[in-house]
């Protein structure tokens, strides 16, 4: 296992990797209710709505509203305003609400993109310059599954707040909350339907020059009633993580297959966001009002306090918290995970905490966490018996 990878989706000015990816920059959600949203983003997350755009911008399609987090984490929420604003309201009607959009900064666009087209990747937006007073922001796109898409962003010659086309928040309202400490970007994972996760691995490691990280196969993941295949592919620096999940037959209904089922289609699972102090974060999170899904059972606690391992946090704070631990190597993480956010049971948040080094996605933990999702599935009655 390589330990050189950037942990946490620091962005970097110059990149080591073959793309010009310097890291994750905004993630954008269409949204039925951009105005409501944008406020559970606030005052749940703790995050600041750093700008807007909408009519009173000169946008009379859609309104956006950008959430920013301390650290430089940016969510962009996102409505029509129009029956014609079709793009966003034919995602809505199919999937619900959910993510439209990651975006990566790069240090040239066209480059960029000319170079991911060339290697297989399909082309949804070309290279374009957005301007107004304050410079201009190249952006261009490209297909993911489903109706999900990559899209290329450069800023460096731009001075406004975000990209054209946004002003500050029109109301200035304070949000009251508890401070969360969510930093960036760790990693974004979707789902795709069987048989797609090889063909979506492969085209995302072409397209961008990435490698598979870490390959879960069939048994590996699996709980009493249903199974998944897990391939992470990431950037080769490390600094972009890309889990694909699929489903895998088992007696029951595939907790990806729920997901597809009611997504209507593949598109992403979770995104987990990092935090230097996950007690704290959590904490925060659950009096801010953020559901997480049930603590696994007292015997995982007990389990992990019988392993030397250097956990610096009180393990009885991780247990009343239902935080999950996994060592890896020399180091450990420590993860939990939201119920999905939404109406649907689709996208939901993971908060995660990396010490000395640990790499991975809490492979230890799949299968509470999986226990956990699936007794959700149940009380939805989508823990349903399968013809397999
Ligand atoms: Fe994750």
């Amino acid at each position: 296992m390589q330990m050189d990878i950037c942990y946490g989706g620091v962005p970097s000015k110059i990149p080591q990797n073959s793309m010009g990816i310097r890291g994750y920059d905004y993630v954008e959600f269409y949204v039925g209710s951009a105005k409501l949203v944008a406020y559970w983003f606030a005052k749940a997350l703790g995050m600041k709505i750093a700008a807007y755009r909408g009519p009173e911008t000169g946008i009379r399609d859609r309104i956006s509203y950008l959430l920013t987090s301390d650290y430089g984490m940016k969510f962009l929420i996102t409505s029509s305003l129009q029956p014609e604003t079709y793009d966003v309201n034919s995602f809505i009607e199919l999937h619900g609400d959910g993510v439209k959009r990651w975006s990566v900064e790069v240090v040239d666009v066209r480059e960029t993109f000319n170079k991911a087209v060339k290697n297989g990747a399909i082309p949804v937006r070309l290279p374009k310059k957005i301007e107004d007073n304050d410079g201009y922001v190249e952006e261009a796109a490209i297909r993911l599954y489903g109706d999900c898409e990559i899209n290329f962003v450069n800023y460096d010659n731009y001075n406004g707040l975000f990209v054209p086309g946004f002003s500050l928040p029109i109301q200035n309202i304070e949000i009251s909350c508890e401070t969360t400490g969510i930093k960036l970007i760790d990693h974004i994972v979707g789902n795709v339907h069987i048989n797609e996760m090889d063909f979506w691995a492969d085209y995302i490691n072409k397209s961008l020059d990435f490698e598979t990280f870490i390959y879960f196969g069939p048994g590996d993941i699996s709980t009493k009633y249903s199974a998944l295949l897990s391939k992470v592919v990431r950037s080769k620096d490390g600094i972009i993580k890309n889990p694909i999940n699929e489903p895998y037959k088992a007696e029951r209904l595939s907790q990806i297959e729920e997901y597809t089922q009611q997504y209507r289609g593949s598109g992403i699972q979770h995104i987990a966001i990092s935090t230097l102090d996950i007690i704290k974060s959590v904490t925060a999170l659950k009096s801010n009002g953020v559901e997480f899904l049930d603590p696994p059972p007292a015997t995982y606690y007990e389990t992990l306090s019988k392993r030397d391992f250097g956990l610096t946090e009180d393990l009885n704070e991780l247990k009343k918290l239902g935080i999950l631990c996994d060592v890896e190597g020399q180091g450990y993480l420590l993860q939990i995970f939201t119920k999905p956010i939404f109406n649907r049971p689709t996208f939901f948040f993971e908060i995660i905490q990396r010490r000395n080094g640990a790499s991975g996605f809490g492979q230890g933990n799949f299968q509470a966490l999986f226990e956990a999702i699936e007794r959700d599935q149940e009380k939805r009655g989508n823990l349903i018996n399968t013809d397999v």
